[in-house]
C-alpha cells in the first residue's frame, strides 16, 4: 500500500475542533490499509503567531511543499485583528496558496437531499443543486501591486490595492474551468465586471479565445459579477461551472454556501499546475473561517473540513471510492437527523462536533461491512 504524506494544519478557532473529528476518519481509513497516511501536524495562523512569532514559519512552508497533500482547518480571529498585516493569521494561508502556486480553487456547492429544507431558499430552487465555483486563487486584488496605506500631503490617508491579471493567469484557470465543465454538464459561465474594469475586459477576451480555440464543445457564457450574485439566489440551478477571479470567487462561494444549508457544509480544493506525472500540489480547506462566535463550544459543523478531505482522496490520491464512501456516510447521517446546530432538524436536538465525528465513524463502519 502506498504511503501518503499528509500535513495537517488545524489553525485557529473552530479549526482544531473540526480537525480532531476529521482526523478520526483519516485514522479509520488508515486502519483499512488501502492506503496509509503519515500525518504530520503544524501550526498556522494566530496559533502559529502566538507560539512561533509568525503565522507561517519557513519550516512549515517547507513541509507543505514536501507533502503529498495539505489539509487546513481555518485561521484568524479577533485576538489577532489589530496586528500589522504581515503578522495577521490570514497571511499564513495566503502565503501557502501563493508559494505553492495553488491558482485553482474548486468550491463545489452540492445540496444533500436531507438538507433541502435547511437552505434559506425555497426547496424547489435548491433540490438537486450541484454547481462548481472555480475561484482564481493566487492573483487579482489579493496580491496585486502597488498596495498599501499612504498619507497624502493634506494629511488624509489613502488605502489602495491593485486588481491585476495577466493573459497566462487567466488562461490557466480558465483551462481548468473548461476541463471541469467537460466532466460535468459541459457548461462554463465566466464571471467578471468587464463593464467597469480593464482586468475584466481582458478576462472575458482570454476566456472566450481559449474556448473558441480548444473547447468549442463547451457551452460558454459570460456574466457580470453583480448579476451572478443575484442569479445565484434567484435560480442557482442555471449554473454548472462558474470561473471567476479571486475576490468575486470569495464572495460568490460564501453566497453559494447558503444554498446548501450552511457555510459549515462547503469544502474546497486548492490546486496547482500538474507536473510531468500529472500530480498537483494541493491544499484542501473548508470555505468557512474560524467562526470565533462559536469556537470552543463544540457547536461547529465538521463536515466542510471532512468533505475537503474527501476531495483530497479524489483529486490527489485517485481514491474515488473512499471519497464516495465518506460522502455517502454524510448523507445517511443527515437523513437520520444527526446534525450540528447550524443545520439542525426541527424538533431534534442538535449533536455536538464530537458527536458528529463519532457518528460518522459508526456510519462508515456500517457502510464498509455492507460492501
Ligand atoms: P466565518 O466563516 O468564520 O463565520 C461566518 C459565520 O458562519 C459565523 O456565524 C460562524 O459561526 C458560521 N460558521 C462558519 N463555519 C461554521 C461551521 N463549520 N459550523 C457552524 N457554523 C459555522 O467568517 P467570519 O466570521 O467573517 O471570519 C472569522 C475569522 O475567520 C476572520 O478572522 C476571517 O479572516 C477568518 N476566515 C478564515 C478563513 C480560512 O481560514 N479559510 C475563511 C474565512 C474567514
Ligand atoms: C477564504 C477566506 C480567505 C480569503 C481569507 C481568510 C484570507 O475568506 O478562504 O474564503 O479571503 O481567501
Ligand atoms: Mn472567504
Amino acid at each position: 500500500t502506498a504511503n501518503k504524506k499528509l500535513l495537517v494544519l488545524p489553525g485557529d478557532g473552530i479549526g482544531p475542533e473540526v480537525m480532531d473529528e476529521v482526523e478520526r476518519v483519516v485514522e479509520w481509513l488508515d486502519a483499512k490499509r488501502r492506503v496509509t497516511f503519515s500525518v504530520e501536524r503544524a501550526l498556522v495562523g494566530g496559533s502559529a503567531y502566538d507560539a512561533e512569532g509568525t503565522p507561517l514559519t519557513d519550516a512549515t512552508m517547507a513541509k507543505a511543499q514536501g507533502a503529498d497533500a495539505v489539509l487546513l482547518g481555518a485561521v484568524g480571529g479577533p485576538k489577532w485583528e489589530k496586528l500589522p498585516f504581515e503578522h495577521r493569521p490570514e497571511r499564513g494561508l495566503l502565503r501557502l496558496r501563493k508559494e505553492m502556486a495553488l491558482f485553482a480553487n474548486l468550491r463545489p456547492a452540492q445540496v444533500f437531499e436531507p438538507l433541502v429544507d435547511a437552505s434559506s431558499l425555497k426547496p424547489d430552487l435548491v433540490r438537486g443543486l450541484d454547481i462548481m465555483i472555480l475561484r482564481e486563487l493566487t492573483g487579482g486584488v489579493y496580491f496585486g501591486e502597488p498596495r498599501g496605506i499612504e498619507t497624502l500631503p493634506n494629511g488624509e490617508k489613502r488605502g489602495f490595492n491593485t486588481q491585476s491579471y495577466t493573459t497566462s493567469e487567466i488562461e490557466r484557470v480558465a483551462r481548468v474551468g473548461f476541463e471541469l465543465a467537460r466532466k460535468r454538464s459541459n457548461k462554463l459561465c465566466s464571471v467578471e465586471k468587464a463593464n467597469v474594469m480593464e482586468s475584466g475586459v481582458l478576462w472575458r477576451e482570454v476566456v472566450q479565445a481559449l474556448g473558441d480555440k480548444d473547447y468549442p464543445d463547451v457551452e460558454l457564457s459570460h456574466m457580470y459579477a453583480d448579476n451572478c450574485a443575484m442569479q445565484l439566489v434567484r435560480a442557482p440551478k442555471q449554473f454548472d461551472v462558474i470561473v471567476t477571479d479571486n475576490l468575486f470567487g470569495d464572495i460568490l462561494s460564501d453566497c453559494a454556501a447558503m444554498l446548501t444549508g450552511s457555510l459549515g457544509m462547503l469544502p474546497s480544493a486548492s490546486l496547482g499546475a500538474a507536473d510531468e506525472s500529472g500530480r498537483r500540489k494541493a491544499l484542501y480547506e473548508p470555505v468557512h473561517g474560524s467562526a470565533p462566535d462559536i469556537a470552543g463550544k463544540g457547536l461547529a459543523n465538521p463536515l466542510a473540513t471532512l468533505m475537503s478531505f474527501a476531495m483530497m482522496l479524489r483529486y490527489s490520491f485517485d481514491m474515488d471510492e473512499d471519497a464516495a464512501l465518506i460522502e455517502d456516510a454524510v448523507e445517511k447521517l443527515l437523513a437520520k437527523g444527526v446534525r450540528t446546530a447550524d443545520i439542525r432538524l426541527e424538533g431534534r436536538a442538535p449533536v455536538s462536533t464530537q458527536e458528529m465525528g463519532k457518528a460518522l465513524i459508526a456510519e462508515l463502519e456500517t457502510l464498509a461491512t455492507e460492501q
